[in-house]
């Protein structure tokens, strides 16, 4: 029981890789907070669900604001909440790119800047942010998710020198999953899944399990001395 007696934050926790993240915490102790905008499709000891749209500042600053007061402290935050809304740049909307935008840059920074002072202050903690191998290698038709999910990768190495400049061990490291089989993947026609699958070393799409079990790690004190980092967790893929 690694995390016994921490308290984590996994927002986009309702389902895909989220919930996975959040079993894995809460199967080594953590009490686990799901943050959604989405219906809970789960149920699973010591993870509780809580309704937040991470582009609402007011909702983020009330959700952290009733969990300090309810539990004192938060340890792990995981970014994971993400969309995509894919469109070939000469005819990406505005909309589709300030959605996106919103949400996985944007509704990140929303959380961090509440609970990353609050993690210094209380003497550290663990942030994990969700990346992509899109935001590492690009991708046709996601310019909008693609500069997301590097800017993620740039706001990981800032985070992570900002709230250690005190000396105080608050951890910032990322994740970038390759295609894992989740919902996100709906929208893209399963020839291209099979193509993305040969693009890996191993052949195969990712399960969301094998992400969750990385940001277990990360979340724990078994990576005490990594800080700053971004783990593609793809099966080897280059894209
Ligand atoms: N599945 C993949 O192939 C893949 C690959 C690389 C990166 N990722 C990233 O992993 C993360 C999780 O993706 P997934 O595949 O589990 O997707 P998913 O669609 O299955 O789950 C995403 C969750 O985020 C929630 N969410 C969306 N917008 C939100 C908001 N504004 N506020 C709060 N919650 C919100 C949704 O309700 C949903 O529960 C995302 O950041 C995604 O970009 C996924």
């Amino acid at each position: 029981m690694k995390l016994k007696g921490r308290l984590a934050v996994v927002t986009g926790g309702a389902k895909g890789i989220g919930m996975e993240i959040c079993k894995s915490l809460a199967s080594k102790g953590a009490r686990v907070i799901a943050c959604d905008m989405g219906e809970m499709t789960y149920q699973f000891d010591n993870v509780s669900y809580y309704p937040l749209n991470i582009t609402d500042v007011d909702g983020c600053k009330k959700f952290f604001d009733e969990t300090v007061e309810k539990y004192g402290k938060i340890d792990i935050l995981v970014n994971n909440a993400g969309i995509t809304r894919d469109s070939m740049t000469r005819k990406m909307t505005d909309d589709q790119w300030n959605l996106v935008l919103d949400v996985n840059l944007k509704g990140a920074f929303n959380m961090v800047r509440l609970i990353g002072p609050h993690m210094e202050a209380t003497g550290g903690g663990s942030i994990i942010n969700i990346s992509s191998v899109v935001g590492v290698f690009g991708n046709i038709g996601q310019a909008n998710y693609a500069a997301t999910k590097a800017g993620i990768i740039g706001l990981t190495m800032t985070w992570a020198k900002e709230f250690a400049r005190k000396g105080v061990p608050v951890r910032v490291n990322a994740i970038a999953p390759g295609y894992t089989m989740t919902d996100i993947l709906k929208t893209v026609p399963q020839d291209l899944l099979d193509q993305f699958a040969q693009m890996t070393m191993l052949k195969r799409l990712g399960q969301p399990e094998e992400i969750a079990k990385v940001a277990l790690f990360l979340a724990s004190d078994d990576s005490s001395y990594i800080t700053g980092q971004t783990i593609q967790v793809d099966g080897g893929m280059r894209l």
